[in-house]
């Protein structure tokens, strides 16, 4: 269950004090700054589909699989116990009781088409419970990082959203926007790759669409549950994300104050995940209820 509000911490600081945090906060930065560096810049021209998965649509590239070999690699040579969970394949169940979560690139049809909205997430848990996630969005400058019970912060970028709070020198508390009422928050989504699916998830935007401000599809979950930490959406839903998805943003999108969870009670998964500033949260859970969001 994971839709209680994370009290603020007291912390004002990005550096955790606990030092396996510590230790894990840094690999994940590194790994997600060279897998970051790697395709910015190794991104070819002529760049083409590798291969396909769950639909024709749902595309893997070269890149993909090198940035998770990169991370997995880097990961791997500093914590040579600790196991993985990657889209790409990576999976193992390690002896640590540290399991990394690696999404290599997330808003793959953006690379691929040369749009700038996709990221790279990486998460460490322990015992199912997510203690570090970072987002790395190597076009905006960004990268977004909580451990938990820490905050969520952010480095780089030109500033912007509500919900940046203070600096201290080490990048910028993240905190999310005041709530709004139904009929004037901002929404991001996504759609899944199955056809069956994107149709009934056509048709809850439809019944949202009238109801709110407006609703925005970015093409990167991880990305669009930063944004909900960085106070630039008020809420964000989706049905169908992976764990490699959902792992990291859902952290930093709590630590800055938001609610997260799937249906009534229950924590952020594939059925539903949804992350909303804390006066948001119940109207639109009970509207994804009552609309199937959760179902195909
Ligand atoms: C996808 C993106 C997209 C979301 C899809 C995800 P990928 O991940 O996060 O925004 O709508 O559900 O599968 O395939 O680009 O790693
Ligand atoms: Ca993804
Ligand atoms: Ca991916």
């Amino acid at each position: 269950m994971t839709s209680d509000p994370t009290p603020t911490p007291a912390t004002t600081s990005a550096a955790p004090a606990d030092p396996l945090l510590a230790e894990l906060l840094g690999l994940a930065r590194e790994a997600g700054r060279r897998a970051g560096v790697l395709l910015r810049d190794g991104r070819p021209d002529d760049l083409a589909v590798a291969h396909t998965k769950t639909s024709a649509i749902d595309v893997v590239t070269e890149m993909d699989i090198a940035a998770e070999k990169l991370i997995t690699g880097f990961l791997a040579e500093h914590r040579p116990d600790d196991g993985f969970l990657g889209e790409e394949g990576a999976s193992s169940t390690g002896t640590s009781g540290v399991r990394w979560v690696v999404d290599p690139l997330d808003g793959t049809v953006n690379y691929l088409y040369g749009l700038p909205t996709w990221s790279v997430s990486i998460a460490a848990e322990r015992d199912g419970e997510t203690l570090v996630g970072v987002v790395e969005v190597p076009l905006r400058g960004e990268t977004f990082h909580a451990v938990r019970g820490g905050g969520a912060w952010l480095d780089g970028g030109a500033g912007g959203g509500a919900g940046a709070v203070a600096t201290d020198g080490a990048g910028r508390r993240l905190a999310v926007r005041p709530s709004p009422e139904l009929g004037q928050a901002l929404v991001g989504t996504g759609f899944g790759y199955l056809t069956d699916r994107r149709a009934h998830q056509a048709e809850v935007a439809h019944r949202l669409l009238p109801r709110v401000r407006d609703i925005r599809r970015g093409g990167s979950a991880a990305i669009d549950l930063c944004d909900v930490a960085a106070g630039r959406l008020d809420a964000y839903y989706e049905r169908g994300l992976n764990p490699w998805d959902l792992a990291a943003g859902v952290l930093i999108a709590r630590e800055a104050g938001a609610l997260t969870g799937g249906r009534a009670g229950e924590p952020a998964s594939g059925e539903l995940t949804l992350a909303a500033s804390p006066g948001l949260f119940g109207t639109l859970q009970g509207f994804l209820e009552e609309s199937g969001a959760w179902h195909d």
